[in-house]
């Protein structure tokens, strides 16, 4: 691993630290929330069925979501990506089943199935209290995601009345903090004009140098139709070139058909598109989380300074708390405290050695 990347996944791991003392109730400190804000998260935003899950599962490369036709999530889902070192078994945990590491993908999809309805209860409605999961690859990048649920204009069977306003309110709490990047999907087979992801994106990062435009559903375009005026930045633009996607259609996920396969298939699509042939090399699920992964290393480079500022403040304000531990309702809270505290002085560490680094006889 780089020093970036280590220093990413250090922050990271401070942030899934300062989730889990979270827990224990004892977060009003200004130190915890402000660490957790340090690196920024990637919210993914968009109507209905948009395509949000699939793009989200595209860039972690696992089946794991749960998808479909409908509102399918219902909880805003916390998604922590932690890059682990090549050869070692990849693996997921959720901060409410600590210790229990799940293998299988099959079982973590069902567990959010069931950690969804555990809240809502089988119906269809909404719940703003988010489920935290990390996955442990060597496949992925650091990241934070967060998947949403979908923007909607009316309410369905079941759903009071105020869900469609509830929604809203809660995917715009995530896409208004200024660290947040906007991974706006709308569906090519829709009017841009009328997507939701944009229309919120619009209102809460005007400039837009927040938000990444993704317009996915590609192979559903009527005939003799093509969305270069998207693409190619016309229709709307933003600061970030506009990425096309073609996930999976609902027949290729009632057929299995593989993440890898997929994939494939993508690259294949825009390559031998007449209309988007001469795009190819800047489309698609791999080049987006490319994209995402190149910005979130800049955007981080550009904040380490506040972020080592931060730590150090962190350290003190965490050593002067170890002190006054001792009820035993803290035993938990206080291997939280020491496990962020040792974090905290390991990224300082690396961070030292990163300045040092190349210099000759430079000090350790
Ligand atoms: P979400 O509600 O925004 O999270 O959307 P999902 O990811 O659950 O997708 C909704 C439905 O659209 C599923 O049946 C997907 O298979 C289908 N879908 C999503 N993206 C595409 C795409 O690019 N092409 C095709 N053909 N179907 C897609
Ligand atoms: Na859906
Ligand atoms: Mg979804």
């Amino acid at each position: 691993m780089t020093t970036m990347e280590s220093l990413i996944g250090l922050v990271n791991r401070i942030q899934q630290a300062c989730t889990k003392l979270g827990d224990y109730g004892g977060s009003d400190n200004n130190t915890f929330a402000s660490l957790w804000e340090a690196l920024p998260s990637v919210a993914v935003v968009g109507g209905q069925s948009s395509g949000k899950s699939s793009v989200l599962e595209s860039i972690v490369g696992r089946d794991f979501l749960p998808r479909g036709s409908g509102i399918v999530t219902r909880r805003p889902l916390v998604l922590q990506l932690h890059k682990i070192d090549d050869g070692e078994k990849e693996y997921a945990e959720f901060l409410h089943r600590q210790g229990r590491k799940i293998t299988d993908f099959a079982a973590v999809r069902h567990e959010i199935q069931e950690e969804t309805d555990r809240v809502t209860g089988k119906t269809k409605q909404i719940s703003p209290i988010p489920i935290h999961l990390s996955i442990y690859s060597p496949k992925v990048v650091n990241l934070t995601l967060i998947d949403l649920p979908g923007l909607t204009k009316v309410a369905v069977d079941g759903q009071p009345e105020s869900t469609v306003e509830d929604i809203e309110t809660m995917v715009r709490s995530y896409v208004e903090k200024p660290n947040c990047i906007i991974l706006a999907i709308s569906p090519a087979n829709q009017d841009i004009a009328t997507s939701d992801a944009i229309k919120l994106a619009r209102e809460v990062d005007p400039s837009g140098e927040r938000t990444f435009g993704v317009l996915t559903k590609l192979d559903l375009m009527d005939k003799g139709t093509n969305a270069l005026d998207v693409l190619e930045g016309r229709s709307y633009r933003l600061q970030h070139p506009w990425v096309g996607i073609v996930n999976r259609s609902q027949a290729d996920i009632n057929k299995n058909v593989d993440m890898i396969i997929a994939r494939r298939k993508e690259v294949e699509y825009f390559e031998t598109s007449p209309d988007y042939g001469h795009l190819a090399s800047k489309m698609g699920s791999v080049y987006l989380a490319k994209l995402l992964s190149q910005h979130l290393e800049s955007v981080i480079r550009e904040r380490i300074p506040s972020i080592t500022s931060l730590i150090n403040k962190s350290i003190e304000e965490l050593e002067s708390e170890m002190d006054h531990l001792g009820r035993p309702i803290a035993v938990d809270a206080g291997a939280q405290l020491y496990t962020i505290l040792e974090l905290c002085r390991k990224f300082e560490r690396v961070f030292k050695e990163h300045l040092d680094g190349g210099r000759p006889g430079g000090d350790r």
